[in-house]
């Protein structure tokens, strides 16, 4: 997720290379755009808890603010720290300490005393309930086209979590990448449903909401490739462990060009089973961040619909090797001549 992260602040970078002191001054004073966090307070009905835990379930929020076993395959969820927020180890290279916040509704340590307005306002405008800037790490800039319906469904389903006591502490976000955020956060407004008739059309709303294209556009110093996107290449590092996300462009030779359908199912299917029954210990070899075990849980329609949208995106040759240190290891230990 490291550079997934950075790459989000990267025009933010370059035009902090072009800004003089002055700017600077500008920036440190200067209060995020934010607007009022809505006075609406979300009723819990059954089909918005299925529906939030679904949306919970696809933005993977548990991917960053759950406690995961990663001596099994894809990190699984410890159910006893769902969603009570962790620190990122130093590996990811995140600039300062980040921290994912326990979002569970425990009062004191959670998110319990939050209005459900501050809660969407976090969730889609990157603002806390203190009025500063989230770090971009947290997906608020994609989870701003999520529709006003779905995002009371998400803090439906999150007022319902088990209550989690554990304390997190407030990320401390290096400078000058603790100016530059401020830039990151904008009102969302009012958010319309998706459009569920055009299947294209959805693909890409879920394709947004799940951050396919973060983890999978590469990026150099914090700016996504020009005409990479979605291409491959971007490298998580993890404490002893590092995995390259694929290319799920089109490409015939080095993207996913050849699947059908049937095959792109398929292979979330796989996971379906670890799922379910909890998935293997596994080496670091077979280490990765891609979502396997949340996205195995989507519906047929979802995956047709997301792969609908992948078939339309520019097919883009780039070889990716997604476990490069492995494949180097086992050739170094190779017999020589
Ligand atoms: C890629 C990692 C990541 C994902 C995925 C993610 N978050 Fe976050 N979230 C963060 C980080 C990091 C912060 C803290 C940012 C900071 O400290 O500035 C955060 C902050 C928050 C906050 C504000 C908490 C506070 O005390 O200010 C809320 C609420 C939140 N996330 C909810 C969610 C929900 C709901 C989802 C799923 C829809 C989600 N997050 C998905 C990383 C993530
Ligand atoms: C948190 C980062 C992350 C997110 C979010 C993510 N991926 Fe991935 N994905 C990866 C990584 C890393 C790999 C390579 C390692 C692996 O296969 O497990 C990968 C592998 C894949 C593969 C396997 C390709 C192959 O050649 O076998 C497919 C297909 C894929 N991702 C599709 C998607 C789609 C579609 C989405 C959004 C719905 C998505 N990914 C979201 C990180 C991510």
């Amino acid at each position: 997720m490291t550079k997934m992260i950075v790459r989000v602040l990267g025009f933010l970078v370059a035009a902090v290379m072009i800004t003089a002191v002055g700017g600077f001054s500008y920036l440190y004073l200067r209060k995020p755009a934010m607007a009022q966090a809505p006075a609406v307070k979300v009723d819990i009905t059954p089909a918005r808890l299925a529906r939030g835990q679904y949306l919970y379930n696809l933005a993977d929020c548990d991917g960053c603010h759950s406690l995961r076993d990663f001596t099994r395959f894809d990190g699984p969820v410890v159910e006893s720290g769902r969603g009570a927020g962790t620190v990122f180890p130093p590996e990811m290279g995140l600039p300062g300490v980040v921290a994912a916040h326990n979002i569970t509704p425990d009062k004191e340590t959670g998110i319990g005393n939050w209005t459900d307005g501050e809660k969407i306002r976090a969730i889609r405008e990157g603002i806390s309930r203190d009025g500063t800037a989230l770090f971009p790490m947290m997906g608020y800039q994609r989870f701003r086209h999520m529709s006003d319906e779905d995002v009371f469904s998400l803090v439906a389903y999150l007022n319902t979590m088990a209550a989690i006591r554990n304390v997190v502490p407030r990320s401390r976000v290096a400078f000058p990448v603790s100016l530059l955020i401020k830039s990151a956060p904008q009102p969302a407004g009012h958010v319309p449903e998706p459009d569920r008739s055009n299947k294209v059309k959805y693909g890409e709303y879920l394709v947004t909401l799940a951050g396919c294209m973060e983890c999978h556009t590469p990026a150099r110093q914090g700016q996504p490739l020009q005409g990479m996107t979605l291409a491959g290449g971007q490298e998580f590092r993890f404490p002893g462990a590092v995995v390259v996300s694929a290319n799920i462009t089109p490409s015939l030779q080095t993207g996913i060009g050849r699947w059908s359908e049937q095959n792109f199912l398929d292979r979330f299917y796989e996971y379906k089973g670890y799922a379910e029954d909890g998935p293997p210990h596994v080496g670091a070899e077979s280490f990765t961040v891609m979502p396997w075990l949340s996205f195995s849980r989507l519906p047929p329609e979802d995956l047709k619909a997301i792969y609908a949208f992948l078939r339309t995106r520019q097919a883009i040759y780039h070889v990716v090797d997604s476990h490069p240190v492995w494949q180097a290891q086992r050739d170094s230990v190779k017999p020589r001549g």
